[in-house]
């Protein structure tokens, strides 16, 4: 049986996100290390870059001498397990580029603006028109980098399919435009496809950003775009014919523009279902006490809705006292993002308000919360996952959330716990035997908290078998598989592998 959606494929794939699947790192002796990351995006797309002798294009996480050239990247340690261990250092073309500018891009525009205007958070958004420059500069310096890995990829690649070129995400919207118009000037032939990992919020919000049209004319450039589900394409196609006077079509997602037809498409991400089950059942047992554990796992950002969540364990606490002793709320909390102020501000805000609701609980032996500020390793994750009677995931807006997906994938013990997740995340939208979460309405999230904990066996087991069914269908490889489908010509039906 074929394992992976790697099988047999005919184009060369050429992924370009902001960051690398891998990060440079200088090690004691002033070489160069790679360190792999271990993300669902990572697992799906990297093995179907190395089979089809593709290349990825990216930002290794570090500022690199100017004279630095890929001929540099150190291949990978022998004892490296992770699906990037095949791509060799010639598949890798790091975009290098100076600090301050790089610094207007990714701080300035990406998270300072785009973030939280796509997350409808528009009083969160700066507009400066000097981050705007300098994420159109960035945007064509990754272009041009495609367009080199594009001739590379022709002249090494034994392939007889047109390479299919895959951007990802709101840090490169306006790549794809200069790709093509660099592109025709070299004729080279390639399919162009875009996914953006986060919402496409509705008009009324998108039309707020100054230079929202070129922004679309960015994405139109493709011969795809791709979103995690329908509402966020309905919004973009909406976006589209306002902003641009589009004709389009709502029934079958398409948006003419320049000439041609660009397809739209929901394409929900899923994780590595099974990598995370193989994890679960060989993670030791971190979580040893008693009482029952309600768990929050995120990156510590403003969109995960963690000050309404731990309000809305205060309040269960106010309502319920029979529970103070019995039950703990762990929250893991991922530094990120941590030179915008926004972030700095979040994690004071939760530090004290972490402190405010132990030093009102707490007894000499128990307390409430416990607030984990750091990396967690995957093995202690699924851990925990696995041992937590409660998941909540309740951003106040996400464009799908992992982390529910992961929670129901690590549920391997019987009776399993409960998934509590917000309309508001992609997850919500699709993950339909969880429990769903208003993070806005204190009150009732704080009922949610008590139905789960006291939702009975055969319920719980009934809800969370549905659960997993469905995340193991719908896999990290089968959300690849999807894709390579909805590029259509690039690539044949019976190219790609299947899970089962
Ligand atoms: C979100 C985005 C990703 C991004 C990740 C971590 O999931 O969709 O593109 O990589 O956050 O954020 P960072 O800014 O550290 O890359």
């Amino acid at each position: 049986t074929v394992t992976s959606a790697e099988a047999n494929v005919k184009s060369s794939l050429i992924v370009v996100s902001n960051r690398l699947p891998f990060v440079l790192k200088q090690d004691d002796q002033g070489g160069m290390i790679r360190q792999a990351s271990a993300g669902g995006l990572v697992t799906a797309v990297a093995p179907v870059v190395i089979k089809g002798k593709g290349l990825w294009v990216g930002w290794p996480g570090l500022h690199l001498p100017s004279d630095f050239s890929d001929t540099q990247i150190p291949e990978s340690d022998p004892t490296d397990q992770t699906p990037t261990a095949g791509l060799k250092s010639d598949q890798v073309v790091t975009v290098n580029c100076d600090p301050d500018l790089f610094e207007m891009y990714y701080n300035g525009c990406c998270n300072g603006t785009h973030w939280p205007l796509f997350h409808s958070m528009p009083g969160r958004a700066i507009f400066s028109a000097d981050h705007w420059r300098a994420y159109v500069a960035v945007n064509k310096l990754f272009a041009e980098k495609t367009i080199e890995a594009l001739e590379r990829c022709y002249k090494n690649s034994t392939n007889k399919g047109i390479p299919i070129v895959w951007v990802h995400d709101y840090h490169l919207m306006l790549c794809a435009n200069y790709i093509r118009e660099m592109a025709e000037e070299k004729d080279l032939k390639f399919h162009l496809a875009f996914f953006l990992h986060i919402p496409f919020p509705p008009w009324d919000i998108f039309r707020l950003f100054p230079w929202s049209d070129e922004i679309l004319q960015g994405m139109l450039a493709c011969d795809m775009v791709g979103f995690h589900i329908r509402d966020y394409c309905l919004n973009f196609v909406d976006c589209c014919q306002r902003n641009l006077g589009c004709r389009v079509d709502r029934k079958n997602l398409l948006v003419e523009h320049g000439g041609r037809s660009v397809r739209v498409r929901p394409l929900p991400i899923g994780i590595p279902f099974d990598r995370f089950v193989e994890l679960a059942k060989g993670a030791k047992k971190i979580i040893k006490t008693k009482q029952k554990v309600i768990l929050g796992v995120d990156r510590l950002d403003y969109t995960k809705g963690l000050v309404n969540r731990l309000k809305a364990f205060e309040l269960f606490l106010e309502r319920h006292p029979e529970y103070i002793g019995l039950v703990n709320f762990l929250q893991i909390s991922v530094p990120s993002r941590t030179d915008v102020t926004e972030y700095q501000q979040l994690k004071e805000e939760m530090d004290q308000l972490v402190g405010r609701i132990n030093g009102r609980f707490s007894t000499a032996i128990w307390s409430p919360i416990r607030y984990i500020f750091g990396c967690v390793g995957q093995s202690e994750l699924a851990a925990y996952y696995r041992d937590a009677a409660v998941a909540m995931v309740t951003p106040l807006r996400d464009g799908m959330n992992l982390v529910a997906k992961e929670f129901v994938a690590c549920q391997i013990n019987e009776p399993p716990g409960v998934l509590i997740v917000s309309p508001f995340a992609g997850a919500g939208e699709t993950m339909h035997e969880a429990l769903l979460c208003n993070p806005y309405e204190l009150g009732a999230a704080a009922d949610v908290i008590y139905r789960a904990l006291t939702m009975p066996e055969d319920e719980r087991s009934l809800r969370m078998s549905r659960l997993r069914r469905r995340e193991m269908d719908t896999d990290v490889n089968h959300w690849m598989r999807s894709f390579m489908k909805a590029m259509g010509s690039g690539v044949e039906e019976d190219d790609i592998g299947s899970t089962q």
